[in-house]
């Protein structure tokens, strides 16, 4: 069988990557440069500090993902990279480096949508994936459910309304100091708590639709928060705890709702929110409760990392969805 290999690029928010993929499933390389270190002093991502350090890093990155892959350029198909959605000035550099790339080694060039690439980070590691599926998309900028009724083919059936879970967590937990980023830093200190010594709400978690509203509850825990202070005693583990607890029911529970509703076999999740143990510990037990298969990401590709993009563009390749060169990048995803 004739191999195809794709070189995935990813810039969208505050990780240079570059990955190679054999034939939408075979990891070759995936390196992964990340900022955080940079942008934890300013306690979140710095869009132009992001842009900036990814025109640094980009070449780099790339020529260590054919190193690491034992690959030259001529060894390669295609150049995919994530333009869509994400930090303009970060998909821009992205975006401007595979152009001149596929330019100049003459190979063609794959956009792929960011949400996409999470998706696929399902299909680079597990066969036999059962449709139809729901799958809960949970990323610094994204949280939505999604009916998957075949691969490839997805309808979005509900959204946030305000912010993604990731943002939440990151916020809750700038605001408790615990560190950057939010959701491994709440994590680890709700490991040292225990839920429900104080009660945040578990928002439109009452309503029968698939949407979400996370900004609420992070201002529930703000004044809590501030309220319990100045009593004493308050345990910042404790908050953490509840605070993690109230987004992850919803997350699962309407995510089962949906699976019942639109009869899925399978269950999967996206994002890094996915890396999240409590949510990959409940949505494990409701869905074996339940009687759906559940797929999620190993903890490494679950945040931003380009061989989900390398191995998202497989599938065009084969169709021949090709794009210009005069390729632009968007900060919204206009569709999936
Ligand atoms: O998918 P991702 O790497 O970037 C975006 O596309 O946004 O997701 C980053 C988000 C951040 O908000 C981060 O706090 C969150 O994923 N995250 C987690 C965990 N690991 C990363 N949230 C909760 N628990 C985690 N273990
Ligand atoms: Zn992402």
């Amino acid at each position: 069988m004739q191999e195809t290999m794709i070189l995935g690029i990813e810039t969208s928010c505050d990780e240079t990557a570059a990955a190679i993929v054999c034939n939408g499933r075979r990891i070759l390389s995936n390196v992964i440069n990340s900022q955080i270190d940079i942008h934890r002093q300013f306690g979140g991502v710095v869009p132009e500090v992001a842009s900036r350090k990814h025109v640094e890093n980009i070449a780099l990155v790339v020529e260590e993902a054919f190193s690491q892959a034992g690959l030259t350029q001529r060894d390669i198909q295609a150049v995919a990279v994530t333009n869509r959605p994400g930090l303009i000035g970060a998909l821009l550099v992205g975006v401007s480096f595979a152009k001149s790339y596929a330019y100049a080694s003459q190979k063609p060039l794959i956009a792929v949508n960011h949400l996409q690439g999470h998706i696929y980070a399902n299909f680079l590691e597990h066969d036999n994936i059962a449709f139809p599926a729901i799958c809960l998309v949970v990323s610094g900028g994204h949280t939505s459910l999604l009916y998957m009724s075949e691969p490839g083919r997805m309808e979005i059936i509900g959204e946030t309304r305000d912010d993604a879970a990731g943002e939440a967590f990151d916020k809750v937990a700038r605001f408790l100091k615990l560190g950057y980023p939010g959701g491994p830093a709440v994590q680890k200190a709700a490991e040292q708590g225990e839920a429900g010594r104080m009660v945040l709400p578990r928002v439109f978690l009452d309503r029968n639709d698939y949407e979400f509203s996370f900004s609420g509850l992070k201002t529930a825990a703000m004044n809590e928060w501030k309220k319990i202070e100045r009593r004493g005693g308050a345990s910042v583990y404790d908050m953490a705890a509840e605070f993690q607890s109230a987004l992850v029911e919803v997350l699962v529970e309407k995510t089962i709702r949906a699976a019942a509703h639109y009869h899925a076999k399978s269950i999967l999740m996206a994002g890094g929110v996915a890396a999240n143990g409590a949510l990959r510990t409940l949505m494990g037990q409701r869905s074996r409760d339940e009687g759906y298969e559940i797929y999620y990401p190993s903890l490494g590709l679950c945040t931003d990392n380009a061989a989900m993009i390398a191995g998202c563009a497989y599938n065009a390749y084969r169709l021949g969805q090709f794009a210009p060169l005069d390729l632009n990048a968007y900060p919204a995803a206009r569709s999936l």
